[in-house]
Order: C-alpha cells, then sequence, then structure tokens
C-alpha cells in the first residue's frame, strides 16, 4: 500500500525548480562533455564515482580515458594495468569487476537498459539506472546516498525507521519524470553536493526549500555504529635490495601487491601486544624463517566498514629463501605492480 501520495502539483513545481536551478549551477564535469556521452565513458564514471568524491574522481577519469578512449580499447586491457591505474582511487573490487564486465561485454553486447545492465559484474540497482537515465532518459528512479538526503530532508524521514529504504524508493518512483530524467537526476546530485549538503546545508538559496518539511532543521542522523578496528601484522622482509611480496588474495585488496599480512583480526587494545607477538612466531614458524625481527611501527587504514591497524615488522634475511606463494622484487619493479594506498603507507614507513 503506497504510504505517500504525492499530488501533481507538487511534482510540477519540484521538477520546474529542481531543472531551471540546473540550467544555471550545473556543475562542469568531464563525463559530461559531450564527447562522453557514450555507454562505455559513463559507466567508467559512474563506478568510479560510486563511494568516491567528485573532486576524487576527476584525475582518475582523465587518465583511464586518456588510456583506453573506447570501449574496443579497453577490451584489450589487463586486470593488472587497470588495478595500476586505480592505485590511490580505493574500493579495488570495483576495478576487478571492471574487468570481469568487460571480458563479458567482448563476448557480447548488452542494451542499454536498467534491466540488462544489471547483469554486469559491478553493476547495481544504482549505477544501472543512472546509466540508463543519463544516456537512455529512461524514467526510472535513480537513488543513491545524495539523493535519498535531500529526499529525507524534504519529506522529513527518520532514517532509523526500518521503512525508510522502502519510503524512499517510494518517493523517489513518484518524483521520477516521465521526460527528461538523466537532466533530473544530475540535477539532484548537483543539489546535494552545492545546497543540500550533509552538514550546514545552504537551505537560503535552496530553489525547493519552499517544498521541504525540514527547511534548516538539522537532520535526523542514523545512530553511528562504532566502526571496529582490525589488527593485522605486515612483514617487511628483505634479502639485499629484494623484498618478499605477495599478490594477495584478502578480499578487499584482492590481486593488488602486498608485503605477506597475517590474517585481519579484531583484537582488544590490551590484547594488541600479544597478538604481535603470537602471530609473528606462527608465521615465521610457518615460513622456516629463524632470524630475529624488528618492530618498526604501525600505520592505519581506513576500509568502509572496519579501521585496520597495521603492525608493521622488519626481518633481513641473509640468504633469499624460496616460497611458493611470494615472489621477491626490487623496489623499483614493486612501484611498477598496483598496490593500495595501505601498502603505500607501510612503503613509506619502512624507508
Ligand atoms: N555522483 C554519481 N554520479 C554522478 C554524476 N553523474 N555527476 C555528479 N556526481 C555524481
Amino acid at each position: 500500500m503506497k504510504e505517500y501520495h504525492i499530488d501533481n502539483k507538487f511534482k510540477s513545481s519540484w521538477k520546474k525548480k529542481i531543472l531551471s536551478w540546473y540550467f544555471v549551477n550545473k556543475r562542469d564535469l568531464p563525463w559530461r562533455n559531450k564527447e562522453n556521452q557514450n555507454f562505455y565513458r559513463i559507466w567508467i564514471s559512474e563506478v568510479m564515482l560510486q563511494q568516491t568524491k567528485v573532486t576524487t574522481v576527476i584525475p582518475f577519469f582523465k587518465k583511464f580515458i586518456k588510456k583506453w578512449p573506447t570501449l574496443d580499447d579497453f577490451f584489450n586491457a589487463k586486470l593488472e594495468e587497470i588495478l595500476k591505474l586505480w592505485e590511490g582511487l580505493g574500493y579495488y573490487k570495483r576495478a576487478q569487476n571492471l574487468f570481469r564486465a568487460k571480458e563479458l561485454l567482448r563476448k557480447k553486447k548488452i542494451n542499454i537498459s536498467s534491466h540488462s545492465l544489471k547483469k554486469l559484474p559491478g553493476i547495481g540497482e544504482y549505477i544501472s539506472c543512472s546509466i540508463s537515465a543519463i544516456l537512455k532518459d529512461e524514467a526510472c528512479a535513480v537513488i543513491d546516498g545524495n539523493i535519498r538526503r535531500i529526499l529525507s530532508r524534504v519529506f522529513d524521514l527518520n532514517m532509523n525507521n526500518k521503512k525508510f529504504n522502502s519510503q524512499i524508493k517510494e518517493i523517489a518512483t513518484q518524483l521520477t519524470p516521465k521526460n527528461n530524467n538523466g537532466t533530473y537526476c544530475q540535477s539532484l546530485m548537483d543539489l546535494a553536493n552545492l545546497i543540500c549538503r550533509p552538514k550546514n546545508p545552504k537551505c537560503i538559496i535552496c530553489p525547493i526549500s519552499f517544498l521541504c518539511k525540514s527547511n534548516g532543521k538539522e537532520i535526523k542522523k542514523k545512530k553511528k555504529q562504532q566502526i571496529p578496528i582490525k589488527l593485522t601484522v605486515a612483514f617487511v622482509v628483505r634479502f639485499e635490495n629484494y623484498f618478499l611480496i605477495e599478490k594477495t588474495k584478502e578480499n578487499l585488496l584482492q590481486n593488488l601487491f602486498t608485503f605477506p599480512l597475517s590474517e585481519f583480526r579484531k583484537v582488544e587494545e590490551k590484547d594488541s601486544k600479544d597478538f604481535l607477538i603470537k602471530s609473528v612466531s606462527s608465521w615465521m614458524n610457518k615460513y622456516d624463517i629463524k632470524t630475529t625481527y624488528a618492530y618498526v611501527g604501525e600505520v592505519t587504514h581506513k576500509f568502509s566498514h572496519f579501521h585496520l591497524k597495521v603492525l608493521i615488522v622488519k626481518i633481513i634475511l641473509p640468504c633469499k629463501l624460496y616460497f611458493n606463494n611470494f615472489e621477491w622484487l626490487t623496489l623499483k619493479k614493486l612501484n611498477q605492480k598496483p598496490v593500495s594506498s595501505m601498502m603505500m603507507k607501510i612503503k613509506n614507513k619502512v624507508k
């Protein structure tokens, strides 16, 4: 049953006000240029923009389309090259999914519609709708965190309500215009970014403040959940100019090159020393390393669902041992491989 019924008068002034505001205030973003209005380039931009700020994305987007200007060029890309370009952008799973998706697209063309695009790895509800709206003007409800914020303010929704997501979907669907959805959804993105910002929204100059129930009021924030802290040990193992490196299978950093890491574990602060000693001795036993080690320090890295504290130990080997799952690389060679920002932080610490 419908909880909301938005009347035509509201819908019409909503659309009119938002589009005319956009006409004047539209951000000049590279993926909005005429030459970028094709599936391949909009796909890359939307994947990069998911979870990442516009200002961070711009140089990566430009670099990407310079290296692979068309989908045909991208068909030749190797996973390692994509990961190298993605270095520092985070959420590396996105790069893996781009690789998997282009391998599928190489074999089979796909229609640009919200329904078909969802079949590709890494394309969910939001990206399939935004691409289809932007390129085909498909009238599907485009809902990301920004648009959710605008709607929850305008309709004074409580994010802690169990029905929150279904309320947003219902409202967004009713407000989605039959024509011009591509321009409309991008207008909302800019409005969210320039006016209806998470902190200090600029309600005074907002074109839809007269339609908004929370005009100027503090947004009812979702109860902040405590972000867990996990620990791991990074083993910086050196022989002469060579470092022991693994291509990690760890889900969040899959296929990136790292110093060997112990498992990620939630550990109480008071037990961290114990965790370090146990992890080091079990790792060194496993690989039959008999030398001593030195504790170098720690770095912290933020993942979306937890913070990782990396305890760094250095081991200098007198001879080059061989291991199945690791390779020996000089720093120069390592610099040519894709690594995460976390690995860069560790590298800087041991320099
Ligand atoms: N965030 C997600 N998609 C976007 C787009 N096309 N323009 C600006 N911000 C966005």
